[in-house]
């Protein structure tokens, strides 16, 4: 078995097809499946590009070699095309119509049994993600995986394209440097030349890329790694990758102009989705008031009513308390929810209740009128009004949540992602792009007890509030910050920035920085900004969760090659780890809480 010319192959698995029938060719790669037939072996060989059907027949020079082939050994067969006989050709599979009869075979590695089956075991036997971090490397052999990091590089060499042909520079900026302001926990590395001094990773390139504005650079990119310690989610990394970008001389049509061509040529580029453009635009005022959410999923619609007004005078005292403590009333009507058991409105209360929500008043629509323990409380007066103001009809079920204003319409956007998840309102197939406009500038920080940059202390207010910033309701300003919503997740952010340096102090008087800290911070940038900077603009898209969104995919971990899991490990290698006493000791560390010990934490 050595007449193979070795690793010399002729063609990749996947591409094989019936007009291939009668050549001799060269396969290289592992084996996928594994089955014998009464002596007959069959082998799918999968290697990048796909699987092929290769057969060994009992009384040919490869029978008995093949037999002693296992799952995952990489192996090189030299081969025939032949056509499948008719009642095996398998039309899901592309190489279905034809199959490899083996006539010499080349073991080029063994592999020990895998801690699972590479071949899309089914749901039930799927192995726990766990297992599949930890052996993230055979995980990646597994072709849905593949083909997602693959697609992945499509669409950045997409964007990449797009951006260059529209004139911007790709650059690189600093991974060691001074922190951020992005708003989260930065990652810290200390430095052993500066014993007590430590770079910051950046949080995202912000700084340098207004600094390559102010040198002249107008159209920047980079599809460029951002670290942030925060806690995780489905859709969050602390190490995750952004498409940024930063303009000069444009406002907010140039840059929603120019995005939308973006996404619109990935989306066809690479998945041959028309997006129609421009895409639709809203205030987070009616994002928060009317879906709960300054990411509103648009792809169902049971919109929220604020109906404050139609309880002024009722006498339930949930109402009433609400009222009388400045606070809302917000209804949603469930559409066709009238059949839902108490079972599943005391998940809907006990959801509402995880966002701060005390309760949740229920009516079910029936032809004798309102139903619920409720409504007892309510007037005749009241009942009609709601059932005119919300439209219903018999079937539907009407939810109240009572409460301060931000509880209320928060919760009650919880309760509609349920509600569309239950009643399974979402269409998987549909992209749903959404610009959401006029972000407040400042938020309180319960955690700080201070306000906060909705988005970043360099975002310019819009130019009806900049009156507002001199008095006492400067917390009512709106930004020029801009999102990029798909199907209910913020794919993208970004925004007009402050060039005038007169203004970017007192925003950070108003956020309560220091000048002396904003020196010491952001020294560099506000100095940068008195040398002539052009007016500027700009956005960063998450590159994982738009890779996510595009292949329908719950976790930003399937489009990530080594992710962390929620807990920040990268179970495979056992970052982070300990280190030894001597580096430590270099940089001038000790360590106080935790330990230094393997296996301790
Ligand atoms: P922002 O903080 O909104 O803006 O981030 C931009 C986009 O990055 C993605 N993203 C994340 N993806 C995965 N894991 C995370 N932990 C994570 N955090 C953010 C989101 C988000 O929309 N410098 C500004 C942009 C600008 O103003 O130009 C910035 O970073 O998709
Ligand atoms: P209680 O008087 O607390 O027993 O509440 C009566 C009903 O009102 C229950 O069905 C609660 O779920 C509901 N409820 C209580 N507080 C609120 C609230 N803030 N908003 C909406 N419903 C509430």
């Amino acid at each position: 078995m050595s007449s193979i010319n070795k690793w010399q192959r002729t063609h990749a698995c996947g591409e094989l097809c019936a007009a291939d029938i009668g050549k001799e060719v060269t396969l290289c790669g592992w084996v996928h499946t594994w089955r014998n037939h009464g002596g007959v072996i069959f082998i799918n060989l999968r290697d990048r590009s796909g699987v092929s059907q290769l057969v060994f027949s009992p009384d040919s020079p490869t029978g008995e070699a093949a037999a002693a082939l296992r799952h995952e050994y990489v192996i090189c067969v030299k081969g025939k095309v032949s056509p499948r006989p008719q009642t095996m050709i398998n039309p899901k599979m592309k190489t279905g119509e034809i199959e490899i009869n083996a006539s010499d075979l080349e073991l080029i590695n063994a592999s020990e049994t895998p801690p699972f089956l590479v071949n899309e075991a089914d749901a039930d036997t799927a192995p726990s993600e766990e297992l599949r971090l930890r052996y993230r490397y055979l995980d990646l052999r597994r072709p849905s995986l593949q083909q997602n990091i693959i697609f992945r590089h499509k669409a950045a060499m997409y964007a990449r394209k797009y951006l260059w042909k529209n004139g911007f520079i790709e650059i690189e900026t600093p991974i060691l440097m001074k922190s951020t302001p992005e708003g989260a926990r930065d990652f810290l590395v200390p430095s052993r030349i500066n014993k007590g001094r430590f770079y910051a990773l950046p949080q995202s390139p912000q700084t340098y890329k207004q600094l390559l504005m102010v040198s002249g650079f107008e159209r920047y990119f980079q599809i460029a790694r951002c670290f942030r310690d925060e806690d995780l989610r489905a859709d969050r990394q602390p190490e995750f990758t952004q498409i940024d970008a930063e303009l000069s001389f444009v406002n907010e049509e140039d840059i929603f102009a120019i995005f939308e061509g973006m996404l619109s040529s990935i989306f066809k580029d690479c998945l041959n989705i028309d997006a129609v453009t421009p895409f639709p635009r809203m205030t987070y005022k009616e994002a928060f008031f009317t879906y709960g959410s300054d990411k509103p999923d648009l792809r169902f619609g049971l919109p929220i009513q604020d109906v404050t007004d139609n309880f002024t005078s009722s006498q339930f005292k949930v109402f009433q308390s609400a009222i009388e403590n400045g606070g809302k009333i917000a209804a949603v009507n469930a559409n066709s929810c009238g059949d839902f058991t108490r079972k599943i409105i005391d998940e809907l209360t006990s959801l509402v209740g995880k966002y701060g929500a005390k309760g949740l008043v229920w009516l079910r629509v029936t032809d004798a009128g309102l139903e619920g323990p409720s409504a007892k409380f309510l007037s005749d007066v009241e009942m009609n009004n709601i059932k005119e103001r919300m439209s219903v009809k018999t079937g539907d079920m009407i939810f109240i949540i009572a409460d301060k204003e931000k509880t209320c319409f928060t919760a009650m956007g919880q309760l509609r992602l349920e509600i569309a998840k239950l009643k399974n309102l979402i269409n998987k197939d549909e992209f749903n792009f959404l610009w959401v406009t006029e972000f407040p500038m400042f938020e309180f920080s319960e955690e700080q007890n201070r306000y906060t940059s909705v988005h970043h202390p360099f975002t310019a207010p819009m130019d009806e509030d900049i009156g507002l910033l001199n008095g006492d309701e400067c917390y009512k300003a709106r930004s020029r910050a801009y999102d990029l919503v798909i199907n209910g997740t913020e794919a993208g952010g970004g925004s007009i920035r402050i060039h005038d340096s007169s203004v970017q102090q007192k925003i950070f008087d108003i956020l309560g920085i220091s000048r002396e800290e904003a020196q010491e911070k952001f020294g560099f940038l506000l100095h940068a900004l008195t040398f002539g900077a052009p007016p500027h603009a700009g956005l960063a898209f998450g590159l994982d969760r738009l890779v996510m969104l595009m292949l329908g995919l719950d976790s930003i971990r399937d489009v990530i090659p080594f992710p962390k899991t929620t807990t920040g490990l990268s179970l495979m290698d056992n970052a982070p780890d300990i280190v030894s006493n001597e580096q430590l000791a270099e940089l001038g560390i000790k360590i106080t809480a935790g330990t230094n010990e393997i296996g301790k934490q």
